[in-house]
């Protein structure tokens, strides 16, 4: 059954949609219908396809009560719009359908989990959020929310844990047909905590063990966790609120970070070895993975920022848009991540050169661009360099630069002079392994987003810029000389 609420956010989709171009939207980068949208939910794969559901508001570009949003692909870059699938339309979930997780049941179903909230009024009139977890079933299409919501709430919580931030399930089938989700809570201590419930059928939950906790280390509460398998570790993600800054490792706000360590599944253990973050750009939170019908492990994460979310282009009609699914993998005891694989069926127009030997500003003929793949190789010439810069969406007053100095192994990304007109964050410096003063540099760009990849993925650093289309202009310069190559595609979308 289709409810008054959610056949109001397909109406209002199906009547205002039209309005917005495709030039208003990235080319292959996951956007709302209208509206607004910020995590990634449900990331799964579904009868022979891969979902994607999201955080969305489509009444407005301001975050409001929270629907899902739905959208599938088979190739990660050509992806196809849904109808909306979830609206705040019962009474565990009135004040929105938040974060969560989806499957394939045996059955050939598709179940959600997700946060159902409710607001209560107390005593002394301080109104109070409760969160709730839920489940609704359908075919890919329609959903139907259980009679039986909310399937975990507080008394389900270990004793002191928060029943006001408990949210962001995310859910999967283990092999013995038990059903598993890792949740975001709140312990005793005031801060975040990553617990794991069981089910036999999808329904019918239990606490079984909490898997990390935060103990006031890693930022308050922890958002949006997941937890898989990856090249013999196991790997905790999750996106601390209010973290404090830590050296070039850790910026202060919302974060998203990597616990690595190993898991007794018996047992219900997970032993923590490392932490550290998993994107140092500026727009990357509430990441979320899927293991690929061919055994890859794909994450996909929003493209924003809370901190920035407010600051808005003028006369937006859409806000918010998910990165590029990226490949993850572990080595040297870190999370490394590239572009799904797939990106390269759609290299078209390429322009590539070597060894050329920069010093001051210099452009390439043919490489310039918003909408490409671009991999540029830096090695020291002669006496060597202190800096190098890649200048990206550059025109006159604009300019957006990945700067490179290897005496002290740091890259900076500054959108400084991107065409945001807020006061907000627009630096960001970070390690980079040190490699005698070569650097590779893989540039994912789609119309007003970049995505970087450093040295083979060890580091990626993602981040908005609202730079008008026509600053298309790409320059290489260094302080000091370097033999520079570069390999450029556009990308034919269809
Ligand atoms: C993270 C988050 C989640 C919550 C959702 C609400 O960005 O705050 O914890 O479920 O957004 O939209």
């Amino acid at each position: 059954m289709v409810s008054e609420q959610l056949q109001q956010a397909r109406d209002f989709e199906a009547r205002y949609m039209p309005f917005i171009p495709d030039t208003e939207r990235p080319v292959f980068h996951v956007t709302g219908g209208i509206g607004w949208i910020n995590d990634p939910n449900g990331f799964s794969c579904y009868r022979g396809e891969y979902h994607l559901f999201y955080q969305y508001h489509p009444y407005s570009t301001k975050w409001g009560p929270m629907h899902w949003g739905h959208m599938k692909t088979r190739d990660f870059i050509r992806w196809e719009r849904l109808p909306v699938a979830l609206a705040p339309d019962t009474e565990a979930d009135r004040g929105g359908c938040f974060s969560g997780g989806a499957v394939e049941m045996p059955d050939g179903r598709q179940l959600l989990l997700y946060t159902g909230v409710y607001h209560v009024r107390r005593a002394d009139g301080v109104m109070e959020e409760y969160q709730t977890q839920c489940v609704a079933v359908g075919d890919g299409v329609n959903y139907e929310k259980y009679p039986g919501n909310p399937v975990l709430d507080g008394k389900d919580l270990p004793e002191g844990n928060s029943m006001l931030d408990f949210r962001d399930p995310k859910l999967w089938l283990e092999p013995d047909g038990t059903y598993r989700c890792v949740v975001g809570n709140r312990t005793a201590d005031g801060s975040g905590a990553a617990l794991l419930f069981e089910s036999p059928d999808g329904f019918h939950w239990h606490y079984a063990a909490t898997l990390d906790a935060c103990r006031n280390e890693y930022g308050r509460m922890w958002e949006c966790p997941d937890f898989f398998p990856l090249d013999g570790k196991q790997v905790l993600l999750t996106s601390p609120q209010e973290m404090a800054a830590l050296g070039l490792e850790f910026h202060a706000g919302y974060g998203a970070i990597c616990l690595l360590g190993s898991w007794d599944s018996e047992k219900r253990q997970f032993q923590r070895e490392k932490v550290h973050s998993i994107d140092y750009g500026i727009d990357f939170y509430a990441p979320q993975t899927l293991e690929s019908y061919d055994g890859r492990r794909i994450m996909i994460a929003w493209m924003q920022n809370w901190t920035n979310s407010n600051c808005q282009p003028m006369n937006a009609r859409i806000f918010g848009e998910m990165t590029l699914p990226r490949e993850l993998s572990i080595r040297n005891g870190r999370l490394v991540q590239n572009p799904v694989r797939e990106l390269e069926r759609f290299h078209g127009h390429r322009v590539a050169y070597s060894d050329v030997l920069v010093s001051s500003e210099t452009n390439m003929q043919g490489v310039s661009g918003r909408v490409l793949d671009m991999t540029v190789n830096v090695r020291p010439a002669g006496r060597g360099y202190n800096w190098f810069k890649l200048h990206m969406a550059k025109s006159g007053e604009y300019a957006t630069t990945i700067r490179y100095k290897p005496d002290c192994s740091t890259v900076r990304v500054d959108r400084t002079r991107c065409g945001i007109r807020y006061d907000v964050v627009h630096v960001r410096d970070f390690l980079v392994r040190p490699r005698d003063g070569e650097i590779k540099l893989r540039v994912v760009m789609d119309r007003h987003s970049l995505e970087l990849f450093v040295n083979d993925g060890e580091q990626a650093a993602t981040f908005i810029i609202y730079t008008p289309e026509s600053a298309d202009s790409i320059s290489f310069e260094a302080d000091g000389a370097v033999l520079v190559d570069v390999e450029k595609y556009e990308l034919n979308i269809p």
